[in-house]
């Protein structure tokens, strides 16, 4: 889905953003506009960054629990 919709970015740019090691809105706004124009996506794209943080810890303590 679009979050950012003056700039065309969706939830998976944020996603993959974010694993690639983007961490805050403010980062986002530097690399892909996002928040920069009308501000109105700024929470969303905080809340789906806050939620890839998460699951990359949930899926490296799962890594750590059970090693390959
Ligand atoms: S919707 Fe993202 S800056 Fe307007």
């Amino acid at each position: 889905m679009y979050v950012c919709l003056c700039h065309g970015v969706t939830d998976r740019d944020i996603r993959e953003a974010a694993a690639n090691g983007c961490n805050s809105v403010r980062q986002l706004g530097k690399e892909m506009g996002v928040g920069r124009q009308c501000g109105r996506c700024a929470s969303m794209a905080r809340e789906i960054l806050r939620e890839s943080q998460q699951t990359d810890y949930f899926e490296l303590a799962g890594m750590l629990a059970h090693p390959a």
